[in-house]
């Protein structure tokens, strides 16, 4: 595991642009050609509840760098579970890891997840690279449809496996945007498209955040019978407001985040 925060972001982050391509021109859009003058809110990931890579696994990565765990979220109609951490150092991204219950699901998704964990050989979990080490397995189109239409969650983890879902643009840290609806139009003034699902803006002041992101970029992937582009990574910007003690407000609103899991859905 590594031991440097500031490296296993980095490491997180290349891997994250190399099938995020939209995510550089945001970055330029939003005030920088540098990754270093915007400062991230938090990133999140993804995994399944099996044993050998629930996300406490992936979580043990982040504990190794100074992470603390700090909140649960429930996603009943989804069927995910997600714990948030965070670092000593403010300006350290949080980083939210959900998990899908697969004993929720049907015994014919149950049975590829576990096809696919078999693969994953036992000493990668902890390696260096596990974070962003991707898939462990091939799965075919056709193996990848079957789960898009039980789980859009579980399609997209048999594509991309492990890795940044997404990062998230801190509005609070920008110095050419100072609310959410300014940095919405200048997105999509420039072409992208947000994610609407529930509003482009979700969450409020009152709950003291308010998210939007982009829909994923479409990417290709290597399934065994053939190349085809599926939805990847998206971007996404979050501005927080200040709890009665005057300090900004760390937590995620489960009903947000609920929403903003479908920025990876197919267009
Ligand atoms: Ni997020």
């Amino acid at each position: 595991m590594h031991t440097d925060v500031n490296a296993l972001f980095e490491k997180l982050w290349d891997n994250y642009l190399s099938v995020t391509p939209s995510a550089v021109k945001v970055h330029e859009l939003l005030g920088s050609t540098q990754k270093d003058d915007v400062i991230n809110d938090h990133i999140a990931l993804r995994t399944f509840n099996h044993e050998k890579i629930g996300l406490e696994k992936l979580a043990a990565h982040f504990l190794a760098v100074g992470y603390k765990e700090c909140g649960e979220y429930h996603f009943e109609a989804k069927k995910l579970y997600a714990k948030h951490y965070e670092h000593s150092d403010p300006k350290q991204p949080k980083v939210f890891i959900s998990e899908l219950l697969v004993e929720q699901c049907s015994a014919e998704l149950q049975a590829i997840v576990n096809d696919m964990v078999e693969k994953i050989d036992a000493d990668a979990v902890t390696a260096d690279n596990f974070l962003y080490s991707g898939t462990h397995w091939q799965v075919s189109s056709d193996t990848y449809k079957k789960l898009l239409a039980e789980s859009e969650y579980a399609a997209w983890m048999s594509a991309w496996g492990y890795r940044a879902n997404h990062f998230t643009v801190s509005i609070n840290e920008l110095a050419k945007f100072d609310n959410i609806e300014s940095v919405n139009q200048a997105l999509k003034d420039a072409g992208f498209a947000l994610n609407t699902s529930g509003g482009e803006i979700k969450g409020s002041p009152e709950v003291l955040l308010e998210q939007s992101s982009t829909l994923a970029d479409d990417s290709e992937v290597e399934f065994s019978d053939g190349k085809m582009a599926v939805p990847s990574c998206f971007y996404e910007f979050a501005l927080r407001y200040p709890k009665p003690d005057g300090e900004l407000y760390t937590g995620f609103v489960a009903a947000s985040a609920d929403k903003i899991f479908e920025s990876t859905n197919a267009r």
